[in-house]
């Protein structure tokens, strides 16, 4: 009897110390008001990017949900209307697998919608279930999907700045290693799955860092955020049939709740003060350091030009600053000290010092670059 309460005393402490330490999300505690303001996240129509959508409307934005499906999207916004009280929450098509989906979504956004304030990339799969594509799908819905619909919408941002854009990664980044000879070959069998799928979280890392880079000084910032293990249907949609009733109770005794996953993303989108860190990596509402191959600026530049290619972006169609054919109603930069009556000013968007991280204790990512003979991985 005594072994079988010390036992039952020894895996409740083990719950609780993982329960803490893994499972408990900290709160993103921005207090940052989005009225006026126009946020897309893609992938909103479940898991943490509905939890992030539903945060965003909340604050009173204008949410885009970027979404495959249709029959999804649509029953999506009508919940977080209705759960946020906000009905500026909308529906458009998006299919990162599609490079013309990525464009006819960009085209169809930049003709309807005049602002684009935070651009938060959380779709993503980890595998390819039973689709077969001659390229690599996970490479293209993670990496080559959502950097050329930052291309595409960049103009849009910097007429809008200050904005941001969120690239959800993962710490499965950690075991990612890119092979830049065999970056688009298509994937098969679930080992390779998921070497692609760290090899596409890695990418997301070097994307941001050297999107930082490319937009120092145009007032748009950029972070790539790890939610931490949630439970949501990445995974468990791939798990065969008769495994689930036993891993479903377990991932909701050990993962996040989809919106526990969401808080580092909306710290990334709302906190103020944390533009200094720009192209970092956040986990746990914190800036964290990453392993050499995700600082890697060389491979960083040679991921961008690799991406160009692969998403096939035109020669006009790398925005440059201050470039943007919206139409004539969008906040432009001067915008910023005269804003529109009822909309917050930079300081109402990120307004509380208190709140404030401390960046003390912080390398800025310039400082930590790369030595130029450390491999990619
Ligand atoms: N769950 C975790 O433990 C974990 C850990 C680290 C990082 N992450 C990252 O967090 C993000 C969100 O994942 P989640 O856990 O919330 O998973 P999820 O519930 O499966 O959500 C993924 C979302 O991406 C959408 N999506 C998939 N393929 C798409 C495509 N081709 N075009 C447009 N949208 C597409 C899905 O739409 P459908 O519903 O139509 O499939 C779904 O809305 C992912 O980037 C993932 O890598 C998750």
């Amino acid at each position: 009897m005594e072994a079988l309460l010390l036992g039952a005393g020894l895996l409740l402490g083990a719950y609780v110390l993982v329960y803490y330490n893994l499972v408990k999300a900290p709160l993103c505690r921005g207090i940052a008001s989005l009225r006026g303001r126009t946020a897309v996240v893609t992938g909103a129509n479940s898991g943490i990017g509905k939890m992030t959508a539903l945060e965003l409307a909340r604050r009173g934005a204008r949410v885009v949900l970027a979404c495959r499906s249709r029959e999804r999207g649509e029953a999506a916004a009508f919940d977080l209307r209705q759960e946020s009280g906000n009905n500026e929450v909308i529906f458009m098509t998006l299919d990162l697998a599609s490079l013309a989906s990525v464009r006819a979504f960009a085209t169809a956004f930049l003709s309807s919608e005049p602002r684009l304030d935070v651009l938060i990339h959380n779709a993503g799969i980890s595998s390819c279930g039973r689709t077969r594509e001659p390229f690599n799908l996970l490479l293209r819905v993670n990496h080559i999907g959502p950097f050329l619909l930052t291309q595409l919408l960049l103009s849009r941002l910097k007429t809008c700045a200050p904005s941001r854009v969120v690239v959800v990664s993962s710490a499965a980044h950690r075991r990612g290693c890119l092979d830049f000879t065999r970056l688009n070959h298509p994937v098969v069998g679930w080992q390779q799955e998921l070497r692609a799928y760290a090899d596409s979280k890695l990418a997301n890392i070097l994307f941001v860092r050297e999107l930082a880079t490319q937009l120092e000084g145009t007032g748009i910032t950029c972070y790539a955020a790890h939610p931490g293990p949630v439970n949501s249907e990445l995974f468990l949609r791939h798990v065969p049939g008769w495994l689930c009733p036993l891993l479903r109770p377990l991932a909701w005794l050990v993962l996040r709740t989809p919106r526990g996953g969401a808080q580092t993303p909306l710290y990334c989108a709302l906190q103020e003060g944390i533009e200094p860190l720009s192209g970092r990596y956040f986990a746990n509402c914190r800036v964290e350091e990453v392993p050499p191959a995700a600082r890697d600026d060389r491979a960083a530049h040679r991921l961008w030009e690799a991406s160009k290619r692969l998403a096939r972006l035109g020669p006009g169609e790398e925005a440059e600053p201050g470039e943007d054919s919206q139409p004539e109603d969008a906040g432009s930069p001067s915008s910023l000290s005269t804003p529109h009556p009822e909309e917050p000013t930079v300081s109402e968007l990120y307004p509380s010092p208190q709140s404030s991280p401390d960046l003390s204790k912080v390398t800025c990512r310039s400082q930590i670059k790369a030595e130029p003979e450390t491999p990619t991985c």
